[in-house]
C-alpha cells in the first residue's frame, strides 16, 4: 500500500518550515499563506476578523481559487507557445466540486468557463447571468443526464433563451429529440463513453459505465445531429478518470478519444473542441507531485500527431476542472477537547466535530487528507489517533485501513488543528444545512478574501442552531 504524507511524521518541534506552496509554520503557528490560523481562534493584534472565533470552523480561502485557475491558463499558455499549438485553450470550472455562491462568483470572475450537471446549476447559472457575473461570452456546458421531459431538459432549453453560449452534451442518444424540436440554435457535444484505464478503442468501448455512449451511437448520434437544422455539433467530450496520478498514464487513456475525434471531424468539419473533462489531480496530501507543464505539453503535442495523421486541424482544448479548482481553499478548523489514554495502541486524540461528516470521502474510499496543528509546533510531538466527537467507530482518522502516521503535538491544552485540501466534493458530499450524523449542528464558515497581497477581508457565515437542527427533525415548528 502506498502511504500519503498526511502531516508532520516526527516526534520533534516543526522548525520554521514550508509543507507546501500554501501551508508552512513561523514561531510555532500554522500560516495558510500569511494568516495566522491560531489567531482566528486565539485573537491577538493583528489579522482576523476582530473578535475571536470559536471551533469548529471551516475557511474558505477565496485567493486559492482564483491562483489555481491563472495558474492553469498560464501553464497551457506556455505549452501552446513551446508547441506552436494551433488551437485555444479554455479552462471551465466543474461546479459539482463545490456549488457553493462564493466558489462560482470567484470562479467565473477568474475568467472560467462553468461546467454543470442539474437542473438546479441551471439556476444558479441564471442567478450569475442576472447578476452579471456569468458574461454572454462565456461557455456553459451541460453535462449529466437530461431525459427528455426531465426538469434539467426543460430548463436547459428556457437557459439557452437568456444565455446563447451554452453548450448540451448528449449523453445518450435519447437526449436529442427535446433539443431538435426546440428549434433552438444549439451547438451540442457529444460525450465518449471512455472512462477508465483503458489503451485502445476496443477495450474503453467494453468498460463498464454509465457515462457517455459507446462509438457506434457516436457515430449515430453526430450524424443525427449534423441532419438537424438548428444543431451544430462543436464539442466532443471525453473524460477519462479522477485524480489521475500520471501525465504518461492521463494521455495515453485520451488517445483512444482523440483517434475518435480525428475521424469525427473529418466527417464533421464544424467539430471544434476537445474536452478531456476532469481528472486532473491535486495536492490532498504532502507527498503529492504531478508535473502539469508535461501534462499540457504531452497532451498537445498528442493532439498535434494524432490530427496530423488524420489531415484534420488540431482542436481547441478544455478541461473541465473540479477537484483542481477547490480542493485547496477549503479546510475544516477543530479543536482538540480530550487527550486519551484507554489502552489502545496509540492515544486518542477527541476533536468537536465530525470526521466522516465533514470528509465522507475519508471514511467511504479511505481517502487522506493533510492534518497539522495549528499551534504548539514548537513542542514535541507524538503519534496519535484522531477520533469525532460521534459515537461511529468508523468516525477516525487516519482512514480505516492507512499506514499513514499522525503525529500531533503532545500539549493539547488549546490545540487546534486542521484538516486541509477538503474543499472538493466533501461539503458536496456531506450536505450543506441538513441535520447530520448524531445530530451535530453544522459549523460555522469564515470567508477569507484579499487582494493580491493586500490586508484579509473576513465574512463569518454562522453556523447551525440547536433550533436549526430541531427544526429540520420536526420537534419545533418551521
Ligand atoms: C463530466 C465531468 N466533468 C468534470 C468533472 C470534474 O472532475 P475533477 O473533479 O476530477 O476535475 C466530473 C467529475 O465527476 C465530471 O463528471
Amino acid at each position: 500500500m502506498t502511504r500519503p504524507v498526511i502531516g508532520w511524521e516526527q516526534e520533534t518541534p516543526v522548525p520554521d518550515h514550508v509543507f507546501n506552496d500554501y501551508l508552512n509554520s513561523r514561531n510555532g503557528r500554522l500560516f495558510y499563506e500569511e494568516l495566522d490560523l491560531a489567531q482566528l481562534f486565539l485573537g491577538g493584534a493583528g489579522q482576523g476578523p476582530g473578535q475571536p472565533l470559536s471551533s469548529p470552523l471551516e475557511i474558505v480561502y477565496l485567493p486559492r481559487i482564483r491562483h489555481q485557475i491563472q495558474r492553469m491558463q498560464a501553464i497551457f499558455d506556455q505549452a501552446i507557445r513551446t508547441t506552436a499549438y494551433e488551437g485555444a485553450f479554455y479552462y471551465a470550472y466543474a461546479s459539482k466540486a463545490n456549488a457553493a455562491e462564493e466558489v462560482i462568483r470567484t470562479t467565473l470572475a477568474a475568467g472560467a468557463h462553468h461546467e454543470m450537471s442539474s437542473t438546479v446549476d441551471v439556476e444558479i447559472g441564471r442567478i450569475m447571468r442576472a447578476r452579471g457575473l456569468l458574461p454572454p461570452g462565456r461557455l456553459v456546458i451541460c453535462n449529466g443526464f437530461k431525459t427528455a421531459g426531465s426538469d434539467y431538459a426543460n430548463n436547459i432549453l428556457r437557459f439557452k433563451g437568456e444565455h446563447a453560449n451554452l453548450i448540451p452534451v448528449v449523453e445518450d442518444l435519447a437526449e436529442l429529440p427535446p433539443l431538435i424540436d426546440s428549434g433552438l440554435p444549439f451547438d451540442v457535444g457529444l460525450r465518449q463513453k471512455s472512462y477508465g484505464p483503458h489503451q485502445d478503442e476496443a477495450e474503453m468501448d467494453s468498460y463498464n459505465s454509465r457515462f457517455g455512449m459507446d462509438l457506434a451511437t457516436i457515430w449515430k448520434t453526430a450524424d443525427y445531429v449534423a441532419a438537424a437544422p438548428n444543431l451544430n455539433l462543436r464539442l466532443y467530450h471525453a473524460m477519462v478518470g479522477s485524480q489521475i496520478a500520471s501525465p504518461a498514464d492521463f494521455v495515453a487513456w485520451l488517445k483512444p478519444p482523440m483517434e475518435i475525434y480525428a475521424r469525427l471531424r473529418q466527417r464533421h468539419p464544424t467539430l471544434h473542441i476537445f474536452n478531456f473533462g476532469g481528472g486532473v489531480p491535486v495536492a490532498m496530501t504532502l507527498d503529492f507531485h504531478f508535473d502539469y507543464d508535461a501534462f499540457a505539453s504531452l497532451l498537445l503535442t498528442t493532439l498535434q500527431e494524432v490530427c496530423g495523421r488524420y489531415r484534420v486541424p488540431v482542436p481547441d482544448v478544455m478541461g473541465e476542472f473540479g477537484r483542481y479548482t477547490t480542493a485547496e481553499h477549503g479546510a475544516h478548523l477543530f479543536k482538540i477537547i480530550a487527550a486519551k489514554e484507554n489502552n489502545s495502541a496509540l492515544p486518542w486524540y477527541i476533536i468537536d466535530g465530525s470526521i466522516m461528516s465533514s470528509f465522507p470521502d475519508s471514511w467511504a474510499l479511505s481517502e487522506h487528507f493533510i492534518v497539522l496543528p495549528l499551534n504548539h509546533l514548537d513542542q514535541p510531538f507524538q503519534q496519535v489517533q484522531l477520533g469525532g466527537i460521534t459515537c461511529d467507530s468508523d468516525d477516525v482518522y487516519p482512514p480505516k485501513p492507512s499506514a499513514s502516521p499522525l503525529y500531533l503535538p503532545v500539549e493539547t491544552e488549546n490545540l487546534y488543528i486542521g484538516f486541509f485540501g477538503i474543499g472538493a466534493y466533501q461539503e458536496m458530499l456531506g450536505g450543506v444545512k441538513g441535520s447530520k450524523h448524531c445530530v451535530l449542528p453544522e459549523a460555522s464558515e469564515l470567508i477569507i478574501d484579499r487582494d493580491a497581497a493586500g490586508p484579509y477581508h473576513f465574512e463569518v457565515l454562522q453556523g447551525q442552531t440547536f433550533s436549526d437542527v430541531m427544526r429540520n427533525l420536526g420537534y419545533l415548528a418551521l
